[in-house]
């Protein structure tokens, strides 16, 4: 996966990317102290356009205030702004967008106000996250060995970097037996979500969901429940249980780097017919014309890019 782009966003400043360094006593790097978004920006006909910018900006503002930072350098809109300059300088038509606020001095008492939280956003070309095949085959999955957070350890509705241990712990455990992705159960044994992804089953056609209480409050989640509704399926939130998971007609994740991907064995059972479900197929055809401004909810959720009132700033960002 190529990481690369032109510029990284760097407190306001377009910074070249091999310049965009941060120093080894960056608290943040010790001590997981930062949150971050995941976002997407799709190439639609009207140029490259962001998927709910406003909801994932929110969002990161918002895991912010969880984490305890104040006085935030930007603004949501400056956040946003910036978000859509750096897309734009970096010429990219799709590309995965990743700010992040961290520690960036300070904190070494381990207080969040001993420092300043530092704001950068980076893009680079990313595609296919579960796999070349995932989007038309599915993935298999494996019930990790570790569970979920506790809400009251760490707060799953903010995307706080530290929280992230948790994910990578889970994810190497699969991926060293040779799954895809791995799906954690909350504190009292019940679904909770992947690694970086929401989850779903479908049953006898109505579909079901964890509800939010242990889980990252999905970006993604919520479009897909908007778009089954808009198909008339019926989603309802509720505790799930790991045999459930085994017996569903359908079970597929979501999430802004998964997208919509069908899961089709889970600890070696397989799942329905063992390729993607016909509910899972519908809704991943919905989401794919609507980040690509193509469906009727596209007007509601994507923000578009100018690339051209951007042209001054990449000029000066290169003199
Ligand atoms: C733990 C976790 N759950 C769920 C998701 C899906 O959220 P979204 O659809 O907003 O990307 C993510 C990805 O951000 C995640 O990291």
């Amino acid at each position: 996966m190529g990481m690369t782009s032109k510029y990284i966003w760097m407190n306001g400043e377009l910074v070249e990317f091999e310049k965009a360094t941060v120093h080894f006593l960056t608290p943040a790097l010790h001590y997981g102290i930062g949150v971050f978004e995941g976002i997407r920006c799709y190439a639609t006909d009207d140029g490259p356009a962001v998927f709910r910018l406003e909801d994932h900006v929110n969002r990161l503002i918002n895991s912010a205030k969880v984490l305890g930072f104040t006085n935030l350098l930007y603004s949501a809109e400056e956040i946003a702004d910036a978000i859509k300059l750096t897309v734009a300088v970096n010429e990219f038509t799709e590309c995965y967008i990743r700010p992040l606020i961290h520690l960036s001095g300070g904190g070494w008492n381990l207080n969040v106000d001993g420092g300043k939280a530092d704001v950068g956003i980076a893009v680079w070309e990313w595609s296919n996250y579960l796999g070349a095949d995932a989007l038309q085959y599915g993935v298999r999955a494996n019930i990790a060995s570790f569970t979920r957070h506790h809400p009251n350890v760490m707060m799953t509705k903010a995307k706080i970097c530290g929280n992230y241990a948790n994910s990578f712990l889970a994810k190497t455990e699969s991926l060293r037996l040779g799954f895809d992705e791995a799906i954690l159960l909350d504190p009292q044994g019940y679904v909770a979500e992947c690694t970086g992804e929401n989850l779903f089953i479908v049953q006898n056609k109505k579909i079901y969901t964890p509800n939010l209480a242990p889980v990252l409050e999905g970006i993604t989640r919520h479009s897909l429940i908007a778009l089954a509704g808009d198909l008339g399926y019926e989603v309802t939130e509720t505790l799930i249980s790991r045999d459930q998971l085994y017996t569903a007609d359908e079970v597929f994740v979501c999430g802004t780097a998964a997208e919509c991907i069908a899961l089709r064995e889970i600890d070696f059972r397989v799942i329905g017919s063992g390729n993607m479900g016909p509910v899972t197929k519908e809704l991943q055809q919905a989401f794919q014309l609507a980040i690509h401004g193509k469906h009727p909810r596209s007007a509601e959720w994507l923000d578009y890019v100018n690339v051209a009132e951007s042209l001054p700033l990449r000029r000066a960002a290169s003199a």
